[in-house]
């Protein structure tokens, strides 16, 4: 909830230019009356992610993501608005009233912001340590494993005290009372001892939003003990489920794939060997969550996990979340290894690429476990295992292009009898059995573009087109009104565009989108305003395609006022414009 009236937030906005924000992040080249760069919000190669100073909007053709000046920085850098509010404010100079605030608001934010500050402080001490004498230990055990320097670095590493309580001094001493110590999990309360670090005799390593703001810690036991690794708890600023190490990172990446793999040092030593495109759920299996976060920057990723019992399990399980979200994934397998650490220290960086290279099709890894449940000397079993296949298949298949492929090349690497299999699919086909329905992009992040039903399409067509040149809201103003468009927020939108340029005015997207707080709407506002109308007119008579448009959307709107039960003369009025308009030339 926005606490800052509407003329504050605008007067922010009014002073950023949306374009210098954006290309403290995003390298931004100008095309035209456009700014034009590779979208920080998923994974290309050719640059869809638009600003347009004008507008001042930014709209990723690519994948949808848009919005204000406000909605980046909330996306890109975890931020809620008021403190995006906050941060502009502070660099254009726009002094913000304190008192606006409720008490709440005041104490969720300023809750959030201290969280962030102390695992702030609490990096930078253990980074400290680490390279202090009390650190020597850590450093010893990284070494040991080795990470360069620079690695260490990179990655925040650290390493606590040998005192059970010396964090907790430390921030005693900056300030930070027992209470928001407590809620920041780094610190336990205990009524007999006081407070205590969490986190001692451990080698540490903080974990980054994909803002690159310290939100957590893992820690590694030094030696031997329970547990091997201790994690922070969940937090306000720390959900696990949507987390993944190494992502502030891999994000950059050029490479198109992430590569997903168990843990910490997995994506250290990848990170370290090249491979800056390694990411790692924590401490917990992959949720729905993490596959959102995934989605949002690559449509494929390879699985390496370890290649042990438990690893494989995690696959397993692993498969059919990415596959829900809309992520094909491969398997690398690195047998004789372990995990990525160890193969790549044995077989070296270029053999782990050839593995990628080679990674197995995620079905047939399936297949491949499927297959060490049954002992196939014994003929029934071996049926069984066949019968299984063919359900496999079938459900999870359903074009036959895509069955008969698979058909082939399962029969092939599986000694399957290729003929059998065929005709064991097909009577599963006669007892009913088929395909599940195509998983509904499961997507947290960057919803599937909502269908694009035509009428949806002409009528940001037309919005987009008003604010592009608003000289054309004189021509269609008697045919057109705000009621003409969708319900809900296209009408709001109408409605504020329509009024400004009545009022002879230019409409500004920017500042119609800070009516909308809510980051999805701000995606589809700013939709709104960027429906390529060179595009869409492509080779047609300008004036001819702008007639198309209108008639469209005021058939739509008449035939839905019908559909509503519209008064008679409210319809037949509507009938009349319908009918100039047909007359009309533009
Ligand atoms: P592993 O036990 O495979 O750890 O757990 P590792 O990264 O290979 O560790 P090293 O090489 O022995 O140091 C994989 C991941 O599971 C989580 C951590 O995120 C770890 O990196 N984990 C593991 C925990 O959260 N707690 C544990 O006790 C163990
Ligand atoms: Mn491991």
């Amino acid at each position: 909830m926005p606490y800052y009236s509407e003329e504050i937030i605008e007067e922010v906005r009014s002073r950023t230019d949306i374009v210098d924000v954006i290309s403290q992040y995003v390298n931004l080249q100008k095309k035209g009356s456009q700014y034009f760069g590779l979208c920080p919000f998923h994974n290309e190669k050719t640059g869809s992610f638009s600003v347009s100073p004008q507008k001042q909007m930014y709209y990723c053709f690519g994948c949808g993501a848009g919005g204000n000046v406000f909605s980046f920085l909330m996306n890109y850098n975890n931020m809620t608005f008021n403190e995006a509010m906050e941060e502009l404010a502070n660099k254009a100079g726009v002094e913000l009233p304190k008192r606006e605030m409720t008490y709440q608001d005041r104490q969720r934010e300023s809750k959030r912001e201290k969280l962030f500050e102390i695992n702030k402080e609490a990096a930078s001490y253990y980074y400290k340590i680490l390279r202090s004498d009390a650190g020597k230990r850590a450093l010893d055990y990284f070494t040991g494993r080795q990470l360069s320097p620079e690695t260490m670095h990179k990655f925040g590493l650290g390493a606590t005290s040998k005192y059970s309580d010396s964090l907790y001094k430390y921030l005693r001493q900056k300030g930070y009372e027992d209470e928001i110590l407590k809620d920041s999990g780094l610190i336990t309360l205990d009524e007999k001892r006081g407070g205590h670090d969490k986190f001692w005799n451990r080698a540490m390593f903080p974990i980054f939003d994909a803002g690159g703001k310290v939100v957590a810690f893992g820690g590694r036991v030094m030696g031997e003990g329970e547990p091997k690794y201790l994690n922070s708890p969940e937090t306000e600023i720390f959900n696990k489920s949507k987390t993944l190490f190494g992502l502030y990172f891999a994000r950059r990446t050029k490479r198109a794939q992430f590569i997903l793999c168990e843990g910490y040092m997995d994506v250290i030593s990848l990170h370290q060997a090249g491979f800056d495109n390694a990411v790692a759920s924590l401490g917990t299996a992959l949720t729905e969550g993490h596959a959102g976060i995934l989605k949002r920057f690559v449509k494929d990723v390879y699985l390496s996990y370890d290649s042990d019992g438990a690893g494989q399990k995690a696959a397993l399980r692993a498969i059919p979340i990415l596959k829900r979200a809309g992520i094909s994934c491969r398997i690398i397998n690195m047998s004789p290894y372990k995990d990525p650490d160890e193969f790549i220290k044995n077989l070296g960086a270029q053999e782990y690429e050839k593995r990628i290279a080679d990674a197995e099709n995620s079905f047939i890894y399936q297949i491949r476990q499927l297959e060490k449940n049954y002992d196939l000397t014994d003929p029934e079993k071996k049926s069984d295992f066949q019968k299984e296949v063919a359900k496999m298949i079938v459900l999870e298949f359903s074009s036959d292009l895509e069955r008969e492929n698979y058909i082939d090349t399962v029969s092939r690497l599986f000694m399957i009898p290729k003929e059998g299999l065929k005709k064991y699919i097909r009577t599963l086909g006669e007892q009913g059995i088929t395909a599940r329905p195509e998983p509904e992009a499961k997507d947290f992040s960057v919803k599937k573009k909502p269908k694009d039903d035509g009428i949806l399409v002409s009528q940001r067509l037309l919005l987009t087109w008003l604010v592009e040149e608003p000289t054309i809201y004189k021509k269609i103003k008697s045919y057109i009104g705000q009621d003409d468009f969708e319900d809900g927020l296209y009408r709001q939108v109408a409605g504020e565009v329509l009024s400004v340029l009545e009022s002879d005015g230019i409409p500004d997207p920017g500042a119609i989108s800070t009516h909308f707080e809510d980051l999805e709407d701000q995606k589809v506002v700013a939709a709104l305003f960027n429906t390529s109308v060179g595009e869409l007119t492509d080779g047609k008579d300008r004036s001819k395609a702008l007639k198309e448009t209108l008639l469209r959307i005021k058939k739509h709107s008449l035939e839905q006022a019908q559909k509503n039960g519209a008064d008679f003369k409210s319809l037949i009025a509507g009938k009349k414009t319908l009918q100039s308009l047909e007359g009309v030339t533009f």
